[in-house]
């Protein structure tokens, strides 16, 4: 009979512990770069300057959106399995892999550079999400899946400002 109060059942392999750990492992790291994202893709907003400002003002800020949407997505994902995640902002500084933005003021070009490659380290911890869960637990491997097909819509619209290859 199934017992209201626990967690669901998750997957097909392994105990309901060791899949909520596993899955921990995996999107923890990517919950730590969209926050990280989120908070330096404000930074962007508010800094940036040139021609294209309104255009990519407001692109930054659905960048943040989406960022702040898929790190609860992430996080609750891990929650629901029945484990806690910390998304504490000193853990989130000293877990992000991502460069620390330039102060002031930035020509739009360099403001998009530095967005794309917090993206990117974002990008990276969610692949590694995506391969590691793939037998794990396909459900949080679906969770995965999902931010990196946003990640890379938000790039292209993001670096497209500055390339024409
Ligand atoms: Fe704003």
């Amino acid at each position: 009979m199934t017992d209201t109060k626990d967690a669901p059942k998750t997957s097909k392999t392994g105990s309901n512990a060791d899949v909520a750990a596993g899955v921990a492992q995996f999107l923890t790291p990517v919950v730590h770069e969209l926050v990280a994202l989120a908070v330096n893709g404000k930074q962007a907003h508010w800094h940036v300057r040139g021609v294209n400002f309104i255009a990519v003002h407001e692109l930054l800020d659905e960048v943040v959106a989406h960022a702040q949407e898929w790190a609860d997505l992430a996080a609750e994902r891990v929650v629901a399995l029945g484990l806690p995640i910390d998304g504490r902002l000193a853990t989130v500084a000293s877990k992000s892999d991502a460069a620390n933005p330039k102060l002031g003021f930035q020509p739009y070009e360099e403001a998009i550079a530095d967005v794309v490659a917090q993206i990117d380290v974002a990008a990276e911890k969610v692949g590694d999400a995506v391969e590691g869960l793939e037998k794990l637990d396909p459900v949080s491997q679906d969770v995965a899946i999902e931010i990196r097909r946003g990640l890379d819509k938000d790039r292209w619209f993001l670096f497209s400002h500055i390339s024409v290859k």
